[in-house]
Parts: C-alpha cells; sequence; structure tokens
C-alpha cells in the first residue's frame, strides 16, 4: 500500500470509530454565537488549530473544504455563508464522507439557522479537485496536507492555486517540526497519516506555498501541538511540533519575493515626522507599521540607526506595508 492508502484506510476507521483527540487541537473548538456543535462531531475534530478566520469571510464566500473530517469546519464555514452549496466539502473516503453527511443532519436539527445543503459533500481528492479554474473564494485544509510527502504537497497547493479565484485564499492548518523529522519516523505510513510525522520546517512549510504561486502569505497563529519524545519515538533528542494557522492569497509574486507576514512591525524614530523608503513604505514617527518580513529585513539594512524592527508575533491580522 502506499502511504495514501494507509492514510486513506486510518480514516476510514477513524469516520467509523471516533477517535478523541486523534489530531490532538490545542485550542477549545471555536465557539460562535447560536452555533451548536453536535457531540459526534467534537469528538470527531481531527483538526488542529482553526481555518476559521471570521474576518476572512466577509461577502459570503464560496468555500472549498478539502478532507471534510467530521464536518466541524465545514459547518463552521457554513455559519458564515449560510445558502445552498456555499460550502463544498470532499474527501475520498466514502466512511468519512457518510459520517460527515450524518453529522451535519444532527446540527441541522440542533441550529435553527443550518440547513444541511448548505454543504455539499463530494468524492474527491486534494490532487484533483473536482471544481473549475478560479471558481472559489476559499479553499480550506485542516490538518491534512502536512501528511503529503513534498511532491505530492506541491501537487496539493498547485491544485488549491487553480481552483482559487484571483485574490482568493487558501486558509490552512497544520503541524510544522522545529527541525528535520528523522527519516525513520517520515517514513512510517501510520504516524504519516496521525499528523505526527509528514510535518515540515516552517521555512520548508512557506516556501511551498511560494512555489505553487502564492504572491502573500499571512501568519495567523503558531503554538506548540505535541512533543516528540526519546521514549516512543527513538529519538536523541526529544522534538516538538506546533500547529500554524495560515493564510495564503492567490496574488502574483512581487518581483523581489513573496510577502511573508509573521507579526513584524517597523517603527520609525529619526529627526523627521516620517520616513518614506521611496518603494512604498512610509512610516510615521513612533508608530509601528506592520511590515512582511521581506520589508523588515530591507528596512533594517538600510535605516539601522533610525528604525526599529519588532519580533515576529506569529500573529498576524491584517494591514501592512505591501
Ligand atoms: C486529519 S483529518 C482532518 C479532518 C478535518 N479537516 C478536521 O479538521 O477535523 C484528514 C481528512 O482528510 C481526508 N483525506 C485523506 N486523504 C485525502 C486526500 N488525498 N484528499 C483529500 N482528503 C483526504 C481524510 O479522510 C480526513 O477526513
Amino acid at each position: 500500500m502506499s502511504y495514501l492508502e494507509t492514510t486513506a484506510q486510518f480514516y476510514a476507521e477513524a469516520a467509523e470509530t471516533p477517535q478523541i483527540g486523534l489530531c490532538c487541537v490545542s485550542t477549545p473548538p471555536l465557539q460562535l454565537p447560536g452555533l451548536k456543535v453536535p457531540e459526534i462531531m467534537q469528538q470527531m475534530n481531527y483538526g488542529c488549530g482553526t481555518t476559521i478566520h471570521p474576518t476572512e469571510l466577509f461577502g459570503e464566500p464560496t468555500v472549498l473544504y478539502i478532507g471534510v473530517g467530521g464536518g466541524l469546519e465545514a459547518l463552521q464555514f457554513a455559519y458564515f455563508c449560510r445558502k445552498p452549496s456555499a460550502v463544498i466539502a470532499i474527501d475520498p473516503v466514502s466512511e468519512m464522507r457518510l459520517a460527515a453527511a450524518r453529522n451535519l443532519q444532527f446540527a441541522a436539527k440542533e441550529n435553527d439557522w443550518f440547513d444541511a445543503n448548505f454543504v455539499k459533500i463530494l468524492e474527491g481528492n486534494a490532487f484533483e479537485l473536482p471544481m473549475p479554474d478560479a471558481s472559489v473564494d476559499v479553499v480550506a485544509q485542516n490538518c491534512l496536507f502536512n501528511i503529503f510527502e513534498p511532491a505530492d504537497l506541491q501537487r496539493a497547493l498547485r491544485e488549491a492555486h487553480r481552483v482559487l479565484k484571483p485574490g482568493g485564499r487558501l486558509i490552512m492548518s497544520d503541524p510544522i517540526a522545529t527541525r528535520p523529522i528523522p527519516l525513520h519516523l517520515q517514513a512510517d505510513e501510520r504516524l504519516r497519516a496521525m499528523c505526527l510525522s509528514g510535518a515540515m520546517t516552517y521555512d520548508e512549510y512557506i516556501q511551498q506555498s511560494i512555489d505553487a504561486g502564492f504572491g502573500q502569505v499571512e501568519i495567523r497563529a503558531r503554538r506548540p501541538y505535541r512533543l516528540l519524545d526519546i521514549h516512543n519515538y527513538d529519538l536523541e533528542q526529544s522534538l516538538l511540533l506546533e500547529s500554524l494557522d495560515s493564510v495564503s492569497f492567490k496574488v502574483p509574486i512581487p518581483s523581489d519575493g513573496a510577502c511573508v507576514f509573521t507579526g513584524k512591525t517597523a517603527i520609525y524614530s529619526g529627526a523627521e515626522s516620517f520616513l518614506d523608503d521611496r518603494v512604498g513604505h512610509v512610516l510615521q514617527r513612533g508608530i509601528p507599521s506592520a511590515v512582511c518580513d521581506k520589508t523588515a529585513t530591507k528596512l533594517a539594512l538600510n535605516f539601522p540607526q533610525e528604525v526599529t524592527i519588532t519580533d515576529s508575533t506569529w500573529h498576524y491580522n491584517g494591514g501592512g506595508c505591501c
């Protein structure tokens, strides 16, 4: 069996026998006014972090959700886009599609505002999305792409890029590794399916999105996820995994490289009332301006005395220089 078949089999089992804490979310499920999440959906929360960022969801976007799981995030997206087929959720595992459809029927009974036809569940996989080019506003996936080997991840990211409208957003939540995961763990298909051994480092993960054509990436959250310890994972040193929530925008890649926002700001403290770097950034004296990491590096290099760059907060929520 290939690792993708092992993954499919693993989730077929997880659909039939819910495995509480399988993906071990490190935050409680997002609570929204008037939204009741059925118990079974909570038990089948196989994501890490979240892909639901209300500020991304203005204007009733059409959402393509890859890897439906128990349907929790499809329901949460539908909360913001209340119309038939507003959320198209795909999964190659028939057991998972059936479980999600059942769970969404439960949700419809518990929530007056929700109609199960707001979410359309389709058979499909991340490498061949059943959607035309430039047809959706948002693509989301939680805790699936980290399972993919690098070449497959690149295929999946390019597919997401293909189906997004210009300016559209790929919202992801995945584990990343604080150092490269040793090969013996990477080769363990079951651990990979459990989102424990396929993770890339932060730099590799972000570069994959840029290589797929996304010109801007924003980090919404970065937090500890799991510790692979020396006793259970045959390691010489324990290895921390983090979960990373990000949004990648289908915008052209600037000629000097993609913009990656991690929460850095630039603060001008020179003698004038503002600093104009003549390439599009105007900093008012004493006022932090959100900047992408590329601009932060250039400003620090060009104005070492007058500009202070603050550290990445790993919680960036819009606004900024580019
Ligand atoms: C870790 S679970 C995450 C489920 C859901 N996103 C959540 O947060 O609860 C991975 C999901 O991706 C599905 N999946 C597995 N292989 C896939 C593929 N090649 N393309 C799309 N989905 C896939 C699994 O069946 C499962 O529903």
